[in-house]
């Protein structure tokens, strides 16, 4: 009988993904769910004929090119894989996967709870009451945004903007634009109620709310940095579900501070789990740990479509999500 391949699962994954795991590979689960240094993430790839990652794994150049190298498959639970130098893997003849599809829903749910939130000030009334500061109704009390009617521009008309769009626009009958390098068939953003502009420029300058759903590349690194938050209105507020490292969270919170834009709310950061100070000391910004695709559902899905990628592999067939 050949030994059944070697696969580590970096982080605890839900307990119906790590049997099936077990069922189909060798599989090594990290029970205490502690993340791996990069010299055990070396170790990993050393020992493993499969690598199942996460956000939190930074598979850099030096890390992916310290050998001999037993792993040929990464296969990333988790859309993004800006954890992963991938330059770096397509040199070492490495092929990673993601998890595309099954996260969508849950975490355009997500960018609509922020959108909600800081327009309605849901985070800041919810201190309120629990801090025992609520003195009764009043009709002047924390008054928020309309977002009924509103205008929101998508930064990027992927999967999970598109998502967006349908939210906001069926939902909340709210005028959708969006700015993306590769724009869908007229006929798809239509039925989206979603209307093309050329720029991510022209869709700051007319959006109540700006949603950033671009991946995270060189290309995109401080993309709202701060001469673009500049151009949001006033009355603006930012959402970011996609990577920190899109926004420039320095400039981010000098915006806030100095009232240029309305609010934002933030589902990741920059360095997470660390956040900007200043930006916790805000009312006007609602802050979630990156609980995008947190839902059992979603993170099931996500574990059984990295394992399907591996057993495929490993099968001698072409992957299901293959990135390089
Ligand atoms: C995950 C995400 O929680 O899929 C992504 O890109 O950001 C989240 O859904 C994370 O990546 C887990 O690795």
């Amino acid at each position: 009988m050949t030994a059944r391949p070697r696969v580590i699962i970096t982080r605890k994954i839900p307990a119906a993904c790590e049997e099936e795991a077990r069922r189909r590979f060798d599989a090594v689960t990290n029970p205490d769910d502690v993340p791996l240094t990069a010299d055990q993430l070396k170790e990993a790839l050393r020992t493993a004929d499969g690598l199942l990652p996460t956000v939190t794994d930074k598979l850099t150049a030096e890390v992916l090119s310290a050998g001999p190298r037993r792993t040929k498959l990464i296969a990333n639970f988790g859309v993004g894989f800006n954890n992963i130098d991938i330059t770096a893997a397509k040199a070492e003849g490495l092929t990673v996967t993601n998890t595309p599809d099954v996260l969508t829903d849950d975490t355009a749910d997500i960018a609509i709870t922020l959108l909600l939130m800081v327009a309605r000030r849901a985070g800041e009334g919810e201190r309120h009451v629990r801090a025992g500061q609520w003195t009764g109704w009043r009709p002047t009390h924390m008054l928020g945004a309309r977002v009924s009617g509103k205008t929101l521009g998508l930064i990027g008309f992927g999967r999970i903007a598109k998502a967006v769009a349908r939210r906001a626009h069926h939902g909340f009958g709210m005028r959708v634009m969006f700015s993306d390098p590769f724009p869908p068939k007229p006929e798809e953003a239509k039925a989206l109620g979603a209307e093309q502009r050329d720029s991510v420029e022209e869709v700051l300058r007319e959006a109540d709310f700006v949603s950033l759903h671009c991946p995270a590349t060189p290309e995109t690194r401080h993309l709202m940095n701060a001469s673009r938050l500049a151009l949001m209105k006033r009355s603006a507020f930012l959402i970011n579900t996609a990577r920190g490292d899109v926004v420039d969270e320095a400039a981010l919170a000098a915006a806030l501070q100095a009232g240029t834009i309305a609010g934002a709310g933030l589902d990741v950061f920059e360095k997470e789990p660390v956040v900007t100070p200043a930006l916790l000391a805000r009312e006007n910004v609602v802050l979630l740990p990156h609980l995008g695709s947190a839902t059992l559902e979603t993170r099931v899905a996500m574990g059984m479509r990295a394992i399907e990628n591996l057993t495929l592999f490993f099968a001698g067939q072409p992957v299901r999500d293959r990135v390089v």
